[in-house]
């Protein structure tokens, strides 16, 4: 890891120096250039941080509340997901595939994640003050070691945040819109 980027707050032009690092070791990396990033959706920066993470810390499942890009980012990157939607209309229009399964929630109540699963990642419901049961259940599932969080600059997640996970420990303290948060037992690497 280049010394530039090692233990500061990430800003938005460290992680193409992370990426080029990354490269150099001929670590997995995603095509970006043909993913079509949204607005609504997780953003390239997301991602390089995302993947970065991935490379450097063995999960090879991830528990996804959101259905979207990120799912097809992490598919394509070798996870299999475990994905928790409440629109039906998304459900109904998701591509079908081996090593993605997704599963109708209804955003409030509690539910059993597989317990193989140790990382998840909160992207929904759409909105903000509706998604604390999005946090209470990765705080309910024991399993559940680390936590990547989006849209962690709006004010409700904000809010979720410091309420549920105010005793875990944050990875690459950052400026994006995606803070990456473990247990404190946990060792991360990168
Ligand atoms: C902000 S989206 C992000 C989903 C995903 N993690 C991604 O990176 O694309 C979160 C939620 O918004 C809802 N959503 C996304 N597109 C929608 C649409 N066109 N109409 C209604 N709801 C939508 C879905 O329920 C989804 O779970």
């Amino acid at each position: 890891m280049s010394e530039l980027v090692k233990n500061k707050i990430l800003k938005l032009e460290d992680l193409e120096i992370i990426e080029a690092d990354d490269l150099k070791k001929s670590m997995i990396s995603i095509d970006v250039a043909e993913i079509q990033f949204g607005a609504a959706a997780v953003q390239k920066a997301d991602w390089l941080l995302i993947q970065h993470f991935l490379n450097h810390n063995v999960y090879r499942k991830v528990v996804e509340i959101g259905y979207g890009l990120s799912t097809e980012l992490f598919y394509r990157f070798g996870l299999a997901v475990h994905s928790l939607e409440t629109h039906p209309s998304i459900i109904k229009k998701a591509v079908k595939k081996d090593n993605i399964n997704i599963v109708k929630w209804d955003g409030k109540e509690k539910v059993s994640f597989p317990r193989d699963i140790n990382l998840a990642f909160i992207d929904g419901p759409f909105g903000g003050p509706n998604r604390e049961f999005s946090y209470l259940n990765c705080i309910c599932n024991y399993q559940i070691n680390c936590v990547i969080c989006h849209d962690v600059q709006r004010e409700y997640d904000r809010k979720w945040i410091d309420k549920y996970f105010y005793n875990w420990n944050v990875y690459k303290k950052s400026t994006l819109r995606t803070e990456i948060y473990y247990k404190r037992d946990v060792e991360l690497n990168g």
